[in-house]
């Protein structure tokens, strides 16, 4: 960007001396004060700079900052009082250190994470809550890994809702968990896997009258649909070749297949990217089926560090095989080791994303060695969920698996003293 304001130096804020705006200096070379920056020069108008501040994106007040409620006419046309954080917007990123580990130049990182409770489950859940509220819903539930609740629970809040969570219990992680807690939702610990959660919920909605908004629900999906749309706005409308998904209960890639057909029956896109649905190993039902070009509805006891996507009976089956069908699709399965090594490079670039969102990233990096994904095609490969989600994980891998792994960042323990920290610098030189 061309700033206008022509000098840009520092100065002392004690005794006044300047240095230029490229000086190594941190406090005044002169007396020790402290620095600050100082701009000069401006020839424009206040007018002028409100106009070019507003070139920038500005993040505006409720739904109409929502990068959901921005595809409203695909959405939910009639929703008059969406319950909006506002959610959505989030960045596509180009990353070379997870192009290069991935084989893959062409790869686009779709951060989720960057929601505001930390993952994608936002976009469905502004939808789904909101026709909650429409229909006189008494109270909201969901059976969740984690994710769904830690939304359901903070959306739930902001409709003044009661909401009750079924997550087994301890097989969720630290930072959803946490999350649910504190929005107040009232968490139930399960003594079962996801599947039985989902079970569970499912009777108290028939029988005790429950508003379910696990991605059953048909809302949810909706709100969803706008991880593709935005995306696909992002790239001015040219479809990538490639969406790469983490899968667990089916529900996205569901979605994506959703918002496909519609864009494209909308015009909006002239061609369908394939969709890759990528699994955990040891939770790989509808892998296992795609295998057998899903002549049958696979069942499997699932067993994964990626607990978001640690599901073995997906809800949204039929709909996701629409998907795979539709789109050309591949579905695969990706190792334990494979899903924390994706994650260990996704997060030294500085991104950061929960073990299950590296599924997509450890994805795409097998189909780019069998040869599916071909040099150079573009390929979109969504993270579902932030770094901070499972701070437990992260600490074994940096901190506490032995052997280190080869890419943990062991952190170093030191005296308080300079010599230390010198013999530190040294060994990070060698
Ligand atoms: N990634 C993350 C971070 C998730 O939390 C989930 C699902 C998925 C991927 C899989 O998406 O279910 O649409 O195939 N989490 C749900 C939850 C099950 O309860 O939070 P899916």
């Amino acid at each position: 960007m061309t700033g206008v304001l022509r000098r840009t130096w520092q100065r002392c804020a004690d005794c006044g001396h300047e240095i230029g705006e490229l000086a190594r200096e941190t406090r005044c070379p002169e007396c020790h004060g402290l620095l600050e920056i100082l701009h000069a020069g401006t020839a424009l108008s206040a007018e002028q700079l409100k106009q070019r501040f507003l070139a920038h994106p500005v993040t505006a007040h409720g739904a109409v900052a929502s990068g959901v409620w921005r595809f409203q006419d695909i959405v939910l046309p009639t929703a008059t009082s969406p319950v909006s954080w506002p959610e959505g917007n989030t960045p596509l990123l180009d990353r070379a250190a997870v192009q290069q580990w991935a084989g893959c130049p062409g790869l686009l990182l779709k951060h989720e994470g960057m929601n505001p409770t930390g993952s994608f489950k936002d976009r469905g859940m502004t939808v789904g809550v909101t026709q909650a509220q429409r229909i006189g819903a008494s109270a909201v539930a969901c059976a969740s890994t984690g994710n769904t609740s830690a939304s359901l629970a903070a959306y739930a809040a902001q409709a003044g809702l009661p909401a009750l969570v079924f997550v087994p219990s301890g097989g969720i992680a630290l930072g959803k968990l946490a999350q649910s807690l504190a929005y107040g939702a009232r968490t139930l610990l399960v003594r079962g896997d996801f599947d039985d959660c989902l079970r569970l919920v499912e009777a108290a909605h028939r029988e005790l009258g429950v508003y379910l908004l696990n991605s059953i629900n048909p809302f949810r999906l909706e709100g969803q649909k706008t991880i593709v749309l935005e995306l696909l706005l992002q790239l001015a409308w040219h479809s990538p070749d490639w969406i790469a998904v983490p899968a667990g209960n089916l529900g996205n890639t569901a979605a994506f297949g959703k918002a496909l057909r519609e864009a494209k029956e909308l015009g909006l896109i002239a061609r369908v990217p394939r969709i890759a649905s990528v699994q955990a190993s040891g939770a790989a039902p509808f892998a296992a089926a795609f295998a057998e070009d899903f002549a049958v509805r696979h069942r499997v006891r699932a067993e994964t560090v990626a607990t978001a996507i640690k599901i073995g009976d997906p809800a949204s089956w039929d709909r996701a095989v629409r998907t795979i069908r539709e789109t050309d699709g591949v579905v695969l399965a990706v190792s334990d080791a494979e899903i924390l090594e994706a994650k260990a490079v996704i997060d030294a670039s500085g991104v950061g994303c929960e073990p299950a969102s590296a599924a997509s990233v450890a994805g795409v990096r097998q189909l780019v060695r069998q040869g599916t994904i071909r040099p150079g095609e573009r390929v979109v490969a969504v993270l579902t969920g932030h770094v901070l989600k499972d701070p437990g994980i992260l600490l074994r891998y940096h901190q506490e698996m032995e052997p280190a792994p080869a890419k943990a960042n062991r952190p170093v323990e030191i005296e308080s003293h300079l010599r230390d920290v010198e013999r530190v610098l040294k060994e990070r030189k060698r």
